[in-house]
């Protein structure tokens, strides 16, 4: 589904706002991510650190853990805002969970300067590992003679 400008402009914006919730005393990095659903709710999140820094918890994963905890499964475009001059790309834990829950959706980027960037899902993770490689796992056990 193709979100239309205005909502993509919504969206940054909630993005932004949550960038400012961040809690980042480690790097001083602060991200905001918006999650859009089909329904046309928003969840945001942001980047949540913590001093084992393995804990840390990135913007895009707590907006979707805080969705799909509160029962969505339906996930339509996720923005992702920082105060870096260039985009910030999801890490590879984060692409995985986006995966997961948004197998094709748009991504949007704000970087620092205003300039937008729209991606895809598969653009971030273009071989990934899913439900369906488990599936043929259980399949070709069960086809054993
Ligand atoms: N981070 C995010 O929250 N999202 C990203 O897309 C990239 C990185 C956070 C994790 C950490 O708090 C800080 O940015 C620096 O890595």
């Amino acid at each position: 589904m193709i979100i239309e400008t205005k909502m993509k402009e919504k969206l940054l914006e909630e993005a932004n706002q949550a960038k400012k919730m961040a809690y980042v005393p480690y790097s001083n990095f602060p991200v905001g991510a918006a999650l859009l659903t089909r329904e046309g709710k928003i969840y945001t999140g942001c980047n949540i650190e913590n001093a084992t820094y393995g804990a840390t918890n990135c913007a895009e994963r707590t907006a979707f853990f805080k969705g799909v905890s509160e029962g969505e499964r339906a996930f339509i475009a996720l923005a992702i805002v920082s105060d870096h001059p260039g985009f910030t790309f999801p890490c590879g834990i984060c692409r995985q969970v986006i995966y997961e829950f948004a197998k094709d959706i748009q991504i949007i980027f704000q970087n620092a300067e205003g300039e937008i960037l729209t991606l895809y899902t598969k653009d971030l993770l273009p071989y990934p590992f899913s439900e369906d490689d488990l599936a043929k796992t259980k399949e070709a056990k069960t086809n054993e003679c």
